[in-house]
Order: structure tokens, then sequence, then C-alpha cells
């Protein structure tokens, strides 16, 4: 790692499944721009993702590494950065212990995440039934079975997520615009600490927010693993082309030469994404010059060069689970590294050492 790069950057991606495009444009890629600038440190948060699935961790080892491999994939390198597995740093658990005595329950109780999150987490476990049908049940639970449902974990969420940013002194956390709330905790929680201790242990990080802040599903919601609607990465280009034919368009255009709206047609938000001369398809798309599947051919094939080239990277990151293992140990050491100072500095302000 480059340590003459002065500002830091932390951030990191919870392994609850493979990322799809969504998270390639509105996060990975940026991951890859900074860390021509900062010094980084990217991570795999698997003990976030016990927040919300302790019961069942057979898939968790398993979904890290496909991360890693896709970060590697797209171009983020262990020569510039560190990447690592959360839990691989245990000074971030003892920090998180630390800083969960100076941050106040109100805090977490009243941040908006933990709500939806409990709300999301109802709605899988009520899989299968109507949202409505989930929304009526879920309204109907006292105060008391919603905790039943919440772990202490959960409900810290934020303060573990504070502390992965915290403990490297980062100054820039790039992250979705979801993440906006956690991020003002980690920023309370670090003037908290600073003004209980008279210190300047603790530096307030500023959210990085992404140029691509929402990239659309193939239904036109969000794409999210949550939705379903997702291309993730690493798909076969046979898949990604059904998917592309399937993309949802303006329901307004019925025939071919139909004139249409582009804004809102997931084809042309991916157009805006891999197509150059996008303004020109915007303005045949209006004018009906342009069919949908022959629109939606094309970007195909403006993906498919791409597409290929990524799944070769991966397919060698893949081979080589020594070098990933490797990759991975230098990572977690140059974050303990880092990490075990700022935990020495916490526990001499406090009096602990
Ligand atoms: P998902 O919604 O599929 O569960 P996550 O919440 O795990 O995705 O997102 C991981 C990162 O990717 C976050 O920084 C998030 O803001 C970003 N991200 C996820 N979906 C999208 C999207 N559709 N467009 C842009 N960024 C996204
Ligand atoms: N909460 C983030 C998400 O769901 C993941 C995350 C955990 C994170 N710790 C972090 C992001 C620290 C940035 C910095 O996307």
């Amino acid at each position: 790692m480059d340590h003459t790069k002065e500002k830091i950057v932390v951030s990191g991606m919870r392994p609850t499944g493979r990322l799809h495009l969504g998270n390639y444009f509105g996060a990975l890629r940026n991951f890859v721009d900074l860390q021509n600038k900062y010094k980084c440190y990217f991570f795999v948060a698997d003990l976030h993702a016990l927040t919300t699935a302790a019961e069942n961790t057979d898939d968790l080892a398993a979904n890290s590494e496909q991360m890693v491999i896709d970060w590697l994939a797209a171009g983020v390198d262990p020569e510039k950065c560190a990447i690592f597995i959360q839990s691989h740093v245990p000074q971030v658990s003892e920090l998180t212990t630390l800083l969960g005595m100076i941050t106040p329950l109100g805090w977490l109780l009243r941040n908006p995440t933990y709500k939806e999150q409990l709300n999301e987490l109802f709605r899988k476990k009520y899989a299968g039934q109507e949202d409505k049908v989930a929304a009526e049940k879920m309204a109907m639970l006292s105060e008391a079975e919603l905790s039943e449902m919440s772990s202490f974990g959960f409900l810290g969420y934020p303060v573990l997520m504070a502390t992965d940013i915290l403990i490297h002194k980062a100054a820039y956390v790039p992250v979705g615009q979801d993440q906006t709330a956690h991020m003002e905790i980690a920023r309370d929680i670090a003037r908290r600490f600073n003004d209980i201790y008279s210190t300047d242990t603790l530096f307030e990080p500023k959210p990085l927010f992404t140029s691509v802040p929402k990239v659309p599903g193939l239904d036109g919601r969000k794409m999210s693993k949550s939705y379903g609607n997702t291309i993730d990465l690493g798909e076969d280009p046979a898949a990604v082309r059904k998917k592309v034919m399937s993309m949802f368009t303006d329901p307004n255009k019925q025939r071919a030469n139909d004139p249409a709206n582009p804004e809102g047609c997931t084809v042309y938000a991916f157009h805006k994404i891999y197509n150059p001369d996008y303004q020109k398809r915007c303005e045949e798309c209006k004018a009906g010059a342009l069919g949908c599947v022959a629109c939606k051919k094309h970007l195909f094939e403006l993906m498919e060069k791409e597409i290929t080239e990524f799944n070769k990277r991966r397919a060698f990151y893949e081979s080589d689970k020594a070098l990933l293992n490797k990759i991975l140990e230098r990572g977690a050491q140059q974050a303990r590294e880092s990490a075990e100072a700022t935990l020495k500095e916490v526990k001499k302000v406090m009096k602990l050492l």
C-alpha cells in the first residue's frame, strides 16, 4: 500500500449473496477509482451479515470469497489497498464494545434503517405470502414481539459500522445514499467520544456518494437482490442476453416505430452506462426510429465484451485460492496494524491502559 497517500478511505459490503450490476456501478467501480487517490481499506462485512443471519451461516464463507473474487475481477488492486474480511480484524470487535459504552440507546432505536430492516427480516420470514398480508401481520406486532425478532447485535449495527470506519481514521466513506443515517451515527459517535474524553482521537468521516446512485433492475425498480431483478456479476453472457431482452421498457410503445419516452426505461438507463452515444439513442427512441428489440440487442452487444473479459478475470481468481488467501491475509495484516494503533489510543484515553 502506498503510505504517501494522506487521506484514508474505508468501505465495506455485506456478503449476503452475489453482487449485481447495481452494486458494481453504484459502489464497486468507485472503489477502483478511489484506490488511486487515497489509502484504502475495503472489507467484506461478514459480522454485519451476522446481524441478520446468525442462525444460518452455511453460505457466509463462500459468499465472502465470491465477493472478494468479484472485487478483484473488477480491478480492486491488492497492491494499492488493503482487502480483508472484517472478522479477521478482532480489534474491530473490541473497539465496538468500547464505543457501545458511549452510544446512547436512543440513537440506535431512532435509526430509521433499524425499522426498515426489521420490516425486511419480517418479509423474508413470511416470504411467499402477499406483501399486504405480511404488512398487516407486521402492523399487529407489539414492540415486545418486534424486539424479540431482533437482536442486540442487530440494534448495534451502526456502532459496528462506525467502528469499521473510525478504527482506521477514515476521512471518506464511499457508500450508497441508503447509508446516510448510519454515516450520521458514525460522525456522532466520533464527536461524542472526543467530547467526553476531551480528545481529538477519532475523526468525523464524510460519506462519498457515487455518480450512479441508482441502477434500475430488469423490472424498472431499483436493482436489488431482494427484488430478484438483478444481473449478477459473473453471469454467463447467454443468461445476460436473455435478461436484457426481458428488460422493462416504455409500456406505451406498442409497435417498433412508435415514439417512446426513454426516461424510466431500463434499457435506456443501461445505454447511458454502456453506450458513449446514448444521447443519439435518446433522440432515436423519442422519434420512434428504432424498436425496443433492436435497442436491446444493441445494448447486449455493448455489454458482451465487458462481461466476457470480467468473467475471464473472475475465472483466474476463482482458480487460485492460494493467491486469494494470500491477498486476504496481507490485507488483514495491514488492517490489524492500523486498527491496533487506534484501539491503543482509545484505551489510553479511556484509561484502560
Ligand atoms: P442489495 O440492495 O442488492 O441488497 P446492498 O444493499 O448490499 O444491495 O448494496 C451494497 C452497495 O451497493 C451499497 O453501497 C449500495 O448503495 C450499492 N447499491 C445497491 N444497489 C444499487 C443500485 N441499484 N444502484 C446503485 N447502487 C446500488
Ligand atoms: N452497512 C453497509 C451496507 O449495508 C456495509 C458496511 C458495513 C459499511 N460497515 C461499513 C460500509 C463501513 C462502509 C463503511 O452497505
